[in-house]
Parts: structure tokens; C-alpha cells; sequence
């Protein structure tokens, strides 16, 4: 069994970067056991890595709730914001018969782990985030909470508590995956060998191997690299722009992607391109349009686009997200109809999590040398 484990942070509304660097893959992972356009932290392809290997996946896909209110959140809106994304999985191709969806903030052992990993890992590693660093500079060093600072490591957390195999994720998380893969060979390494660590697992009742799996990191790229914001081709689409009109949200009626599309930042070049540096917005389009098409190929597609002005592109990339988002919605409206539904996928997630997670909890505590009741 090779165990699959990711989650995005439910602040707000799922945007198209979240949607096609993440749960678009999930999703086609769920149901090939592939991931056509990964790589892993040194580049090497997974359709290369995979070759004549037989194995059966797990899915665990999380809502990382605790993730979010690392920065100002409104308590009227959190709850809400986790179910929205929860529903968004399932009407996106999570099938919760198939994967486990799951609410961080649900099990317990996310926090608890989070602390235990706080102590073994060295505050230089944590400053030399690049996030961290973007986000403080952004906020004020006087509004950033140390949950900013520390949030690497609940994420290292959320991935070595499920022993997960593999993570896949966007290119900006690149440097979070690397992190939790040094925290477990430092706690590997500080806690995990010698008679005294057999001798407490013995006690416990429990194998003597490392405590924590090494995960290797999925990168997802979308066409190039990462989806970016439609108001500049250079930074990323995020939630964190105040910018409605940077980017198209999931859940977006086709007006507003109209709307969006029609407004979005181009160039006063002829005809569309691919990978023209001094072009990065149509670049993104041209990702965008062919990420939302995925029975064509690049030439194809590059081959009907090319000589067209901006004003005929547009409506066509905007016609093209609406039909490839509006089952996606019409999904989303029926699932959150039931809400019965929606919380016993939520609760039976949190169940078959909570069953793994507090297992490697314990065999932590052990190796740290915690007094652990049997
Ligand atoms: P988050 O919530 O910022 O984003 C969730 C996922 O979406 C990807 N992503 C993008 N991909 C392409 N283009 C973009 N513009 C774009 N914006 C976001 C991200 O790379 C990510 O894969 N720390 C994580 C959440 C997390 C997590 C985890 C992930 C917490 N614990 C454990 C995996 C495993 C985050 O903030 O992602």
C-alpha cells in the first residue's frame, strides 16, 4: 500500500490554482493511480518512476483548518469556509468511497505532533522559509503571529502522521516538503536508534523501525509551473491578493468569469504564445485554457490560438473555463443540499485518520521518552 496524503487551506473561496494545481490532480490520481504532470523534488517524472510498479494507493485529502488561522480569520466565516472547501473535493471528483476527506482541526493529533516536531526542529530552519519571510513582510513584523513563523512544521505534521508516501502539492510548497523530509531524519536520527529506543518500544508494545516515513513530494505543474494571478503574469494566484479580479474562484457564476477574463491583464503583441518570457500573461492564459481542455495537446490547441487578437481569445477562454467548471458547480450546490451527507463523509474521514494518526503519535511520544499509558 503507498499512502497519498495532501489538503489546501479553506480561506475563502478555492481559486483556479488551488483547483488545477491540486485537486484536479488528486482527482485524476484517485482515479489512474497516475500523476501525468508531476515530478519529484529533483525533477525526475513519476510516469518514469512508476514504470511496472504495482501498488494500491490510499488517499487521504485534508481541509487544513488550523493552517488557516495562522493569519486573521472571522469566526462567523471558518466553519463555513471548511465545509465549502470539503464539498468542493467531493463535487471536484473526491470520491469519498475511494479517498478519506477529512477536517484537520478534527483530529487532535495534528496539534499534539505539531508541538513534539516544534521541539526537535532548529529556529534557522524555519527562518530560511520563503514564505514565511513573504507573508511577515507583507502583514508587519508586529501583526505576524508565531503560528506563521511555526506553520511549516504543523504541515510536516499533517504529513508524517499518516506515514504518508507521498504529498503532491503546487511548486510553492516545494520548500515545505523538503523541510518535513529533514525534521524526520533529524528525529529519526536523534530519537529513533540505540538499545535504550529499542527498549522503550519493546515496553510499548511497539515495532522498532523509525517512527516516521520520508515523504516524497509530488510536484504538480500546471503547463509551465504554477497558475498566476490575471491582474500580473509574474505573481502566483492566491488567495492572499486583495485583488477579487486576480483571480477566477472555483465557484464563480459565468459573468463574473466573463467579467474577469475580459479584464484580465494581456500585452499589445500580436497573436497568443507559449513560454515567451517577455509574455508571461499569455503564457498563464494559454496554460489555463489547455489545463481546462485536457483532451488536447499543445500543438493543437497552439495551432487554433496563435493568430488571434485578445479580444477573440478571451471569450473563448472564458467559454471554455465555464464549461469546464459548471458541472463542477452544479455538484457543489447538490452536495451542500445534504448536509448529512457532507458531515458523515467528514466524520468517517476523521475516524480512519484519527485510527493512523494517533498510532504514530504514540510511537513519537515513546521515542521521545514520554511517560505513555498503554
Ligand atoms: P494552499 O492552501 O496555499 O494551496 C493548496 C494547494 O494549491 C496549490 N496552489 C497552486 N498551484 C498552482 N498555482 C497556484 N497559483 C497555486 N496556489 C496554490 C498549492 O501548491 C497547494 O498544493 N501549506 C499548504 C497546505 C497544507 C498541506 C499540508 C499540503 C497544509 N498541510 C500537508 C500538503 C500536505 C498550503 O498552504 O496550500
Amino acid at each position: 500500500t503507498r499512502r497519498i496524503l495532501s489538503g489546501v487551506q479553506p480561506t475563502g473561496n478555492l481559486h483556479l490554482g488551488n483547483y488545477l494545481g491540486a485537486i484536479k490532480q488528486w482527482v485524476e490520481f484517485q482515479n489512474t493511480g497516475k500523476f501525468s504532470s508531476a515530478k519529484d523534488l529533483d525533477g525526475k517524472s513519476f510516469e518514469e518512476k512508476d514504470r511496472d510498479v504495482e501498488v494500491v494507493n490510499e488517499n487521504f485529502f485534508c481541509v487544513v483548518d488550523m493552517h488557516a488561522i495562522t493569519v486573521p480569520q472571522n469566526p462567523d466565516e471558518l466553519e463555513e469556509s471548511t465545509l465549502k472547501s470539503a464539498a468542493l473535493y467531493i463535487a471536484a471528483g473526491i470520491d469519498p468511497t475511494k479517498s478519506k476527506i477529512f477536517v484537520q482541526s478534527h483530529v487532535s493529533s495534528h496539534a499534539e505532533l505539531a508541538w513534539l516536531l516544534t521541539c526537535v526542529t532548529p529556529m534557522n530552519w524555519l527562518e530560511r522559509m520563503i514564505q514565511f519571510k513573504d507573508k511577515a513582510k507583507k502583514a508587519g513584523t508586529d501583526s505576524v503571529g508565531a503560528g506563521l513563523f511555526t506553520y511549516p512544521v504543523l504541515m510536516a505534521a499533517d504529513i508524517l502522521l499518516y506515514q504518508a508516501d507521498r504529498v503532491p502539492v503546487g511548486e510553492d510548497q516545494r520548500q515545505h516538503l523538503e523541510l518535513a523530509r529533514d525534521i524526520v531524519r533529524r528525529f529519526n536520527d536523534q530519537y529513533c536508534k540505540g538499545n535504550p529506543y529499542k527498549k522503550r518500544c519493546k515496553k510499548a508494545g511497539l515495532p522498532t523501525y523509525p517512527v516516521f516515513t520520508e515523504p516524497e513530494a509530488m510536484i504538480v505543474k500546471v503547463g509551465g509551473a504554477r497558475v498566476m494571478s490575471l491582474t500580473d503574469g509574474t505573481s502566483k494566484m492566491s488567495k492572499s491578493d486583495p485583488a477579487e479580479a486576480s483571480r477566477i474562484n472555483v465557484l464563480d457564476p459565468p459573468d463574473v468569469i466573463r467579467d474577469k477574463i475580459k479584464r484580465c491583464k494581456t500585452d499589445s503583441l500580436p497573436g497568443v504564445e507559449w513560454d515567451n518570457p517577455e509574455r508571461p500573461e499569455s503564457t498563464n492564459l494559454l496554460n489555463i485554457y489547455a489545463a481546462v481542455q485536457p483532451g488536447r495537446s499543445r500543438e493543437d490547441i497552439l495551432e487554433e490560438v496563435k493568430d488571434m487578437a485578445w479580444g477573440e481569445f478571451k471569450p473563448l477562454l472564458a467559454e471554455a473555463l465555464i464549461t469546464h467548471l459548471e458541472p463542477i458547480q452544479k455538484r457543489y450546490a447538490e452536495v451542500r443540499a445534504d448536509d448529512e451527507y457532507l458531515k458523515t463523509v467528514l466524520r468517517e474521514g476523521a475516524e480512519a485518520a484519527e485510527e493512523i494518526a494517533e498510532r504514530t503519535l504514540r510511537a513519537a511520544k515513546v521515542a521521545m521518552g514520554f511517560s505513555v499509558p498503554k
